[in-house]
């Protein structure tokens, strides 16, 4: 695994669901004249089939699997991206190792409130199915904030802003850090 050299580094964004990841990410790749990449589709464009028949299929075990060769490739760009990874993508160390050398890392944070009220309308996310959407992220957050604090080089609050303020705010921060 080679380090990215200064001002070559991918723009990775970490966080629970709901923290805004995709939207952010896309409109930071936007502001960066870069491409985006989104963990969760490039999982479903390689297995050609959709997001709800492999976790039907193969089980958590098998999606982490997947996304972990999703990572690497993403990762493993010449090209510097914006990278969008799936909310537990950063459980796995050999993924946090691999993202925290080749990018800049941030964090986007949310009250569990905010996160699940931006996700109310939302059913796609098997983890958050069938209950308490706040509570679930309540202590998802609570089990996974070593991880991502492990993984980021940079926190940015998305309480309250919207998508475009979010993201001046990280390629401002991005650019200050990536030279
Ligand atoms: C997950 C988050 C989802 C998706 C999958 C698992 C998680 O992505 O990867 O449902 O474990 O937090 P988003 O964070 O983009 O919603």
């Amino acid at each position: 695994m080679t380090t990215a050299s200064s001002g070559r580094r991918h723009l990775v964004l970490v966080g629970l669901m709901g923290a805004g990841k995709t939207t952010v990410g896309q409109r930071c790749a936007q502001l960066l004249d870069r491409a985006f990449v989104d963990t969760d589709e490039l999982i479903v464009a390689s297995a050609g089939v959709q997001f709800d028949d492999i976790w039907a299929a193969e089980g958590e075990a098998g999606f982490r699997a997947r996304e972990k060769t999703a990572v690497a490739d993403a990762a493993a760009s010449p090209a510097p991206l914006v990278i969008s990874c799936g909310g537990g993508a950063v459980l796995d160390a050999d993924n946090r190792r691999r993202l925290r050398a080749t990018g800049v890392v941030v964090w986007l944070l949310a009250s569990s409130n905010e996160l699940a009220s931006r996700l109310v309308q939302d059913d796609s996310r098997p983890l958050l199915a069938g209950g308490d959407k706040t509570a679930t992220l309540e202590r998802l957050g609570a089990q996974r904030e070593p991880a991502y604090d492990a993984a980021a080089h940079l926190r940015v609050d998305t309480e309250g802003r919207t998508v475009d303020e979010v993201a001046d705010v990280v390629v401002e921060e991005f650019r200050a850090w990536n030279g």
